[in-house]
């Protein structure tokens, strides 16, 4: 369920109208829901009752310092993947003893950071990266935690580009090699073997491969925990969302109605994996990042010109791919709506693109929406995961402000980059 719904066609986060949002801070502007985000949580936290859990929100979905805060808030932990990720979870209140740092190319600086500050784990992926860390943690006199990813060589039916856990991946350490590697941690002076770590994909809608990746790991977990008493299994994270008909389907159904759309609802998924994770032994660590905030942001932007070729009609947008990426890189749809609906605007079929200087900068290509012209605020939906946080620069546009709603109110949690902020750290050479 989400908070974005139509009160007598003006579009609403939770109580808050959004076209008041737009008129005080401006667009493009990123606007999420605070209730949607603990409804999520606690959904989910809930659905894994039965199971000894933690829930390691992946702060690259969103990195805002005020999600992270809202996240610490009801109880998450953190999966994170670099440095700058520790620091914005700390200075969040964060606490590192929930951080599992994963990735495949940690640096020595981050590493030590990392011990510094206690992390919970690092999730090593490679037999380099595993002596790497033995070698920073004896330098500090230190002994890091340490579980090994796990690539279980399944097809997570996804995008190629977040696809993760086939063997061709640069992922994880193949289930051939991995006891071994284990072996080899064991004999390290400065690791501690605490876990096994895995995760196959993002955006993931059906939950087959996620049980097949299980099927593959858990007896690996019980020989493991046998040997070296580790104390969790994550799971990752991958569980995907639905992206189209978000509105349409009315709010209370909205994961119910995802079954009949071919998508996963949080409860099927929960109740694919548990019988498989039950009595397993160890602690299951999860690390969701799409499913707690992707429903929970939109992308509001307003129509700078309609432009009718020959070909197509064109909606110019003042929001563009350097905002929101991922129709760009992953052809990822999201629905466009207006901000305040007409039933009697007529639908047309047009491309939503942005004013970046590339094709490849749009949002929607030949999709039916209500027409519109020019100053009219329009809502790209399902953009609270991977929106901002993998906005850049491109084309010397400043990054967008952001907004956090709860209930009738919108606070402001990242103002708008101004000109001057663009060449603030350039120096004359
Ligand atoms: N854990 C690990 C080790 C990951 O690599 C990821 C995501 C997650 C957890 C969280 O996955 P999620 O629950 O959000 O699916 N930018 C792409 C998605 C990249 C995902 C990268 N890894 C997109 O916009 O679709």
């Amino acid at each position: 369920m989400h908070s974005f719904h139509y009160r007598e066609n003006k579009l609403f986060c939770e109580d808050t109208d959004l076209a008041r949002v737009a008129e005080t801070y401006g667009t493009p502007l990123y606007v999420y829901s605070r209730r949607t985000i603990t409804d999520h949580y606690r959904r989910l936290d809930s659905a894994l009752k039965e199971l000894d859990h933690e829930i390691c929100y992946a702060v690259k979905a969103n990195s805002n310092v005020s999600l992270l805060h809202l996240l610490a808030e009801v109880g998450a932990g953190f999966d994170i993947v670099s440095g700058g990720e520790l620091y914005r979870v700390l200075t969040a209140g964060g606490s590192a003893s929930k951080c599992t740092f994963a990735g495949v190319g940690k640096t020595r600086e981050e590493i030590s950071y990392a011990l510094h500050n206690d992390v919970l784990s690092f999730n090593v992926e490679s037999e380099e990266e595993l002596f790497t860390i033995d070698s920073v943690a004896k330098t500090l006199g230190k002994t890091a935690p340490i579980a090994l990813r796990v690539n279980p060589d399944v097809d997570a039916a996804t995008h190629k580009y977040i696809s993760t856990g086939k063997s061709q991946n640069k992922f994880g350490i193949g289930l051939d090699r991995v006891e071994l590697l284990y072996e080899q941690a064991a004999a390290l002076s400065h690791v501690k073997i605490v876990g096994v770590q895995t995760h196959i994909g993002s955006q993931i809608t059906e939950s087959g491969p996620f049980v097949e990746a299980l099927e593959k790991l858990v007896p690996l977990v019980k020989r493991l925990r046998d040997r070296y008493q580790i104390q969790f299994f994550s799971i990752g994270g991958g569980i995907g969302i639905v992206y189209r008909g978000s509105l349409e389907s009315g709010n209370e159904q909205w994961w119910s109605d995802s079954t009949t759309k071919g998508g996963m609802t949080i409860e099927e998924y929960v109740f694919a994996v548990v019988p498989l994770l039950k009595g397993i032994g160890v602690r299951v660590l999860l690390e969701p990042g799409r499913f707690l905030v992707g429903n929970a942001g939109v992308l509001l932007c307003q129509v700078l010109y309609v432009k009718q070729t020959t070909a197509k009609r064109f909606v110019i947008v003042d929001a563009g791919m350097n905002d929101l990426i991922r129709p760009a890189l992953y052809e990822g749809y999201h629905e466009v709506v207006p901000v305040a609906r007409n039933p009697k605007q007529p639908i047309v079929t047009a491309d939503v693109v942005g004013p970046v200087c590339e094709s490849g900068d749009f949002f929607a290509l030949d999709r039916e929406i209500s027409d519109c012209q020019a100053g009219d605020l329009v809502a790209i939906m399902s953009a609270g995961a991977y929106g901002f946080s993998m906005a850049s620069n491109y084309n010397s546009r400043p990054l967008p402000a952001e907004v956090l709603v709860d209930g009738t109110e919108a606070h402001l949690i990242r103002r708008r980059q101004n000109y001057a902020d663009l060449v603030e750290f350039e120096v004359e050479g």
